[in-house]
């Protein structure tokens, strides 16, 4: 179901559940996101802070816990927006379906995963083709003096034997976003509509003009 048949699903709420309702319906859909490889959240954009410039970069969602309002995506510890995050923990996504015309922000902070245990299983979950991502031979962002795919030649015309791929988990990271605030809006010919969330430091629901 396309993303503006679900809230407009939502929308037939009573009024005075309809906040929480669209609220839900948000968690739902990035939930889903992670799940549905044409989901038009699945590639979302996530932006730092460097320094004092804005940086944006399109990732793909991986995990979402909403109960803990928490969104993962994965990345080379060595990428820039890793230094990003270690100097300026706030962060921003920005999620868009240019065919619903639905937006939504979402603010909080994010970290670097720690725990030895899931850092396994979110490898685990990447097959061997995307692995590659992490096995590039020089820091992510440096620069070359040709077109280069960053990785040995040999990975360039074939993909590597999982056993290959494993000394690069050393390059690998899972970032993880606690959300703190959400912003939905849905342009409709009829009128748009706005609402935002803040979950921290404490609940509350509003609509906002759009
Ligand atoms: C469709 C698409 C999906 C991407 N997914 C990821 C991702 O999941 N993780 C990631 O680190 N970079 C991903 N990238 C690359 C980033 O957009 C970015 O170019 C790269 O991570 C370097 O960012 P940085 O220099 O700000 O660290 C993706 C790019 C595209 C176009």
């Amino acid at each position: 179901m396309s993303l503006r048949a679900t809230f407009d699903i939502s929308l037939g709420t009573p009024s005075g559940r309809l906040l929480e309702e669209i609220d839900a319906t948000v968690w739902e859909q990035l939930l889903l996101a992670t799940r549905m490889p044409r989901h038009p959240w699945l590639y979302s954009a996530f932006c730092t802070l460097e320094i004092d410039s804005p940086q944006s970069r399109v990732v793909v969602l991986r995990s979402v816990d909403r109960d803990q309002r928490v969104i993962r995506f994965f990345t080379d510890l060595r990428s820039p927006k890793i230094q990003n995050i270690l100097e300026n923990p706030k962060i921003s996504w920005l999620l868009f379906d240019a065919t619903s015309l639905i937006q939504v922000r979402l603010q909080g902070e994010a970290t670097i995963a720690s725990d030895r245990q899931m850092l396994d299983a979110c490898w685990e979950s990447v097959d061997a083709v995307s692995r590659r991502n992490y096995m590039g031979l020089q820091p992510p962002s440096s620069s070359c003096n040709l077109p280069s795919a960053n990785l040995s030649p040999e990975f360039v015309v074939r993909v590597p034997t999982l056993e290959e791929t494993e000394p690069a988990i050393e390059n690998f990271a899972v970032v993880e976003t606690v959300i703190h605030s959400m912003e939905w809006l849905y342009l409709k010919p009829s009128g748009h509509l706005r609402m935002s969330a803040r979950y921290w430091p404490h609940h509350e629901l509003t609509w906002l003009e759009p």
